[in-house]
């Protein structure tokens, strides 16, 4: 009894289904009822998948399609070539993409790329002249400032703008203007020693 009613349901279910099927069809082959405003629909707008933009990076003007979904972080690592900013989080949240845009610190995961039209960008490769490092980057070193090394071009972008800003004044200051730039290596103590050592010589 029970294999009947459920080969009952079974049929009832596949006819109700088939017959609305032909149903259907019998509707748009005579074309009689269409939804509402369906007579009327167009096609979507077709948009551009790419945008031009120019900018300079380091210095070297660049112009070049984008999609305008990309990040700056992407733009620079994936097509530019410029691998120094690193991928960290993705989100905000570590500080290890840090780039300089018109010299203000951001975080390159979090900016769209069609908002560098027309900036300057500076990464961790444009920071050091020809024969010398920066002294932010020389100060790294000399304070054994990092253990793998994968925040580090964001600890040094940040650190540049810190001074710049005018907030390296102790080691407190500096602890809290560089809170946005995670080390998970702990290397903090080295950290704010660089910065405070490269503070002195940046004024200098
Ligand atoms: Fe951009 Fe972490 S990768 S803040
Ligand atoms: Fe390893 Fe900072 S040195 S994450």
């Amino acid at each position: 009894m029970e294999n009947e009613i459920r080969n009952m349901t079974s049929n009832l279910s596949r006819r109700t289904v088939l017959q609305s099927g032909v149903a259907l069809s019998v509707l748009s082959a005579t074309g009689l009822p269409q939804l509402a405003g369906a007579q009327d629909a167009v096609a979507p707008a077709s948009f551009s998948t790419s945008l031009d933009i120019g900018f300079t990076v380091n210095g070297e003007a660049v112009s070049m399609a984008i999609d305008p979904r990309t990040s700056v972080l992407d733009l620079l690592r994936e097509e530019i070539g410029l691998t120094g900013a690193k991928k960290g989080c993705d989100h905000g949240q570590c500080g290890a993409c840090t780039i300089h845009i018109d010299g203000k610190r951001v975080v390159a995961c979090l900016t769209p790329a069609f908002q560098v039209e027309g900036r300057e960008l500076t990464t961790i490769e444009g920071i050091a002249a020809e024969d010398e490092l920066h002294p932010m980057q020389q100060a790294f070193i000399d304070n054994d400032a990092l253990q793998c090394g994968y925040c580090t071009p964001g600890q040094i972008m940040s650190g540049i703008a810190c001074v710049r800003e005018g907030h390296a004044g102790s080691d407190d200051e500096i602890r809290e203007y560089m809170s946005g730039n995670l080390c998970r290596c702990g290397a903090y103590p080295g950290i704010v020693a660089a910065i405070a050592q490269a503070a002195q010589e940046m004024e200098t």
